[in-house]
């Protein structure tokens, strides 16, 4: 492999993140031989731990949550020697000592060429504490070899996430600072890029005059889990509408980039959230419904509502369900509703984007003949299903002149036998790669904190009178249906296939 040297440090390195996704992660690059020739993963965490320790802990991790089993092979062998630990405990400076010379000594062994990854795998009140720390410690000072992964959530609002950016500056450019958003790692959602500008069939198409709205929904069946704690302090539009379906919105909405680099993509992007319409406080009411879970069945255990989670407040005003109807105010999108909806404890797992093009101009079949009449739709479907389906309509067999929608459809499992990888891996070896294309640049968190701001603003100061609205396992509240209803559409969903 050509990628250079490369020291890998993980703050958080026993947590739940590096343990289901990181670890995995690097590990399967290894295997495909992604992973330079020459490597080290430090993880950190205030627990002490020999490497050997370590080793057997990052071992378990794999055989638990790699996408592909168990370890198998001696890939393992090869892979754990690379495999240190360095016991840091972030609100103590002076442990970032042991540290450095830990990274110092794989610096040495692997020559000037060196790179060194900060991966910021922990709560985000101690983002600002590492950042200063590794700054003190001066193992940022090379632009070149020297780059800091975080995590979401990126900020609590646009006031924190643009002093977190401005602290951020101080110690490292741009260049350096690489934003995660999972999202954009996945498979179907690179996909979006060259679906739309690597053929010429949709793009004439991909505008006001041929389509009627767009829809953006992330269900999700779990509830919070053991993540109430975090969750109680976010909610939906934070956690998930400010980041991941805003940026699925801006790969569906933003103009045609000259090149596939990643300032060019980025720049299209922010472009989009800026053309976005404010709200108005007094638009909120109608154009974001919030809700949240109450207890409800789902494949036959009972499962406790929202306020009942752990540490969840049992008054709590969190919303653990949004919807939300936004305009794009450009050339392209001008009156095009985008309908946004996200949640937990929903009755189904799916991440699908709809495209519904306008009715045809002119009816020439019978009403009969168009009993199922459906207008043209594009669904991209993201997850668990992976694909890409064209609904149209079509005769029907037979004597007579019946028309049915019928699905066009591109399925990854169908066309390609290749296993997808997961997020991580593409994004952990973008980084290892310098290539920031799916990582989001400062400009963009803040222009998303900036549109959500208002509704956020408004919730907070209201307290919900009539949460919790929706019973587990259901579509969320009404008021959702009523969002996109009262504009003469409903929410689409893909009939669920039978569980793998
Ligand atoms: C995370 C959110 O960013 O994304 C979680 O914090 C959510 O609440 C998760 O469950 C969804 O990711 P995925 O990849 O499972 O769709």
């Amino acid at each position: 492999s050509k990628l250079n040297p490369t020291i890998f440090v993980i703050f958080g390195g026993t947590g739940d993140l590096n343990k289901r996704k990181l670890a995995p992660a690097l590990y399967n690059l290894f295997t495909e031989g992604y992973m330079p020739e020459k490597f080290s993963i430090i993880g950190t965490g205030r627990t002490k731990f020999t490497d050997e320790k370590y080793q057997q802990v990052i071992l378990e991790n794999v055989n638990e949550f790699s996408r592909n089993g168990k370890v198998k092979d001696d890939s393992w062998k090869e892979f754990g020697t690379n495999v240190h630990y360095s016991s840091t405990d972030v609100t103590v400076p002076e442990t970032f000592e042991g540290l450095k010379t830990d990274i110092e000594k794989y610096q040495k062994e692997f020559g000037p060429e060196t790179q060194v990854i900060f991966y910021l795998a922990v709560a985000p009140n101690f983002f600002p504490l590492i950042a200063e720390c590794l700054c003190k410690y001066k193992l940022t000072e090379n632009e070149d070899n020297s780059r800091i992964v975080i995590e979401k959530p990126f900020g609590h609002d646009l006031e924190t996430a643009k002093e977190l950016n401005l602290l951020l500056s101080k110690i490292f450019t741009e260049k350096q600072i690489y934003r995660i958003d999972h999202y954009l790692g996945k498979e179907t959602v690179q996909n979006m890029m060259a679906f739309r500008f690597a053929n010429s069939l949709f793009e004439p198409l991909w505008n006001r005059n041929y389509i009627e709205h767009i829809q953006i929904s992330v269900t999700e069946q779990l509830g919070v889990g053991e993540r109430g704690g975090y969750y109680e302090g976010a909610g939906a539009l934070r956690d998930m509408i400010q980041n991941h379906l805003l940026q699925l919105l801006c790969l569906v909405g933003m103009e045609a980039p000259i090149s596939f680099d990643a300032n060019e993509i980025r720049d299209r992007k922010v472009e989009v959230l800026r053309a976005m319409r404010p709200f108005k406080p007094e638009e909120i009411s109608t154009n974001a419904v919030r809700g949240q879970y109450s207890k409800g069945w789902v494949e036959g255990k009972e499962v406790p509502g929202y306020r009942h989670e752990n540490g969840v407040d049992p008054h709590s005003n969190t919303e653990s369900f949004a919807a939300v109807k936004f305009f794009i105010d450009n050339w392209r999108w001008q009156g095009i509703p985008f309908y946004l909806r996200t949640g937990k404890r929903l009755n189904q797992t799916s991440s699908i984007i709809t495209i519904q093009f306008k009715d045809v101009p002119h009816h020439i079949f019978s009403s009969r003949a168009t009993e199922t009449w459906q207008q043209n739709r594009l669904i991209i479907s993201i997850q668990p299903e992976m694909s890409i389906r064209l609904q149209v309509q079509a005769k029907r067999p037979g004597v007579k002149m019946v028309l049915n929608p019928v699905d066009m459809v591109f399925d990854y499992k169908g066309t390609y036998d290749t296993d997808t990888p997961e997020a991580y891996e593409t994004l952990l070896l973008d980084a290892m790669n310098g290539d920031q294309t799916l990582f989001m640049r400062g400009d963009q968190v803040e222009a998303a904190w900036e549109l959500v701001m208002p509704i956020i603003n408004t919730w907070e100061s209201k307290k919900s009178l009539n949460f919790p609205n929706y019973p587990a396992d259901s579509w969320g509240p009404e008021e959702a249906e009523a969002l996109i209803a009262r504009d003469g559409f409903h929410w689409f969903t893909l009939p669920l296939k039978d569980k793998e």
